[in-house]
């Protein structure tokens, strides 16, 4: 309507003729047919634009590598700046005709996340899928937890996510109220196997994941009717991530110092105690966690979930 009224401004609509139809018939039959000589990307996440928070290493790395793969533009939002330009000039040389741009984000801070997300618009016009996976953990029991860790692991694992759902869901709003019915967006948690079930000494950590899911429920309920979804995924240990495998600051080499196993002598065997607890004997990989990101963004018939990717160590009842 909007359009046929102020074509009125231009003289009025003007039918076109065979030979203008032909020429963008055959525009697009050929800037497809370049695209595909030219390794054009035919992914399952072809023209979605993906910010993963924290995906400069580890999980967030791991999944924005993998979007990228599937055609998507991303867009790496990390407080390190070093090693965020790094990833992205890494993902620059695997790309084809879409791209990954670095943007220095501070989740815990409302003004650091309106940035990224102008940013994202200037660099590609819309955010389809928004992935809140920065987060930090400290642990310790009660009598050594002291309320600054509590803090600082409560402000970034659980009040970032509503920050970041907050600035975001604004302009998905008006992207979804401007699309056609069948457009949905994404928000998606990267929780944790903590989220669903306690972590022995590890209450600051858990306690907020727990949290994340009670926001994804309720993010969830408010922002259906705008055809953005809402939905958390909960992966069990990533192993070979530098959370537990760094050489010297990794899980692995603290929980053996620490004799934390009992009769543990080495890595390898810290590491079995691990895995042994996992029904699948496996830890979570990053492509297990984007085969949950996709099946999220293609489905349109769920929202408000805790979607667990543990390799059978959590079970939903
Ligand atoms: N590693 C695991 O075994 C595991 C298991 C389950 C869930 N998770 C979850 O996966 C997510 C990623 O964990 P990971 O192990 O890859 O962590 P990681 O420490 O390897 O990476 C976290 C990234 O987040 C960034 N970051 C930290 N604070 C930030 C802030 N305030 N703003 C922006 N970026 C910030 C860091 O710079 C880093 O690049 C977390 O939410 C974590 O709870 C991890």
């Amino acid at each position: 309507m909007k359009i046929a009224t102020l074509s009125q401004s231009f003289g009025g609509a003007h039918p076109m003729t065979q030979a203008q139809i032909d020429f963008i018939d055959n525009w697009e039959v050929e800037n497809y047919r370049r695209s595909v000589a030219a390794g054009g990307v035919t992914g399952r996440a072809e023209n979605k634009t993906i910010i993963v928070t924290g995906a400069a290493q580890g999980f967030g790395e791991g999944i924005a590598r993998n979007l990228l793969q599937q055609g998507a533009n991303i867009v790496v939002a990390d407080l390190n700046e070093e090693v965020g330009n790094a990833t992205v000039a890494r993902f620059n040389e695997i790309a084809k005709s879409n791209r990954a741009i670095f943007v220095k984000t501070n989740v815990s801070e409302i003004q650091s996340i309106e940035n990224l997300i102008q940013q994202t618009i200037c660099n590609f016009g819309a955010v389809d899928c928004f992935i809140s996976n920065a987060g930090v953990l400290r642990a310790g029991s009660l009598e050594d937890m002291t309320p600054e860790n509590f803090d600082f692991v409560t402000k970034i694992n659980y009040n970032a996510y509503f920050y970041c759902a907050k600035v975001v869901s604004r302009v998905m709003k008006l992207q979804t109220k401007y699309a056609s019915e069948n457009y949905y967006t994404d928000i998606i948690q990267i929780n944790s196997k903590s989220g669903l079930r306690g972590s022995k000494a590890n209450f600051a950590y858990a306690g907020g994941k727990f949290g994340g899911i009670g926001l994804t429920q309720s993010f969830a309920l408010e922002l259906a009717p705008f055809r953005i979804k809402v939905n958390s995924i909960c992966p069990g240990n990533f192993y070979d991530g530098p959370l537990w495998s760094d050489p010297v600051n990794g899980l692995f080499v603290q929980y053996l110092n620490a004799g934390k196993v009992p009769g543990a002598k080495t890595i390898d065997d810290v590491k079995a105690f691990y895995l042994s607890q996992v029904p699948m004997r496996k830890g979570c990989s990053p492509e297990d966690v984007t085969k949950g990101v996709l099946y999220l963004m293609e489905q349109c018939g769920e929202t408000g979930q805790a979607l667990p990717i543990t390799g059978g160590q959590v079970m939903l009842s």
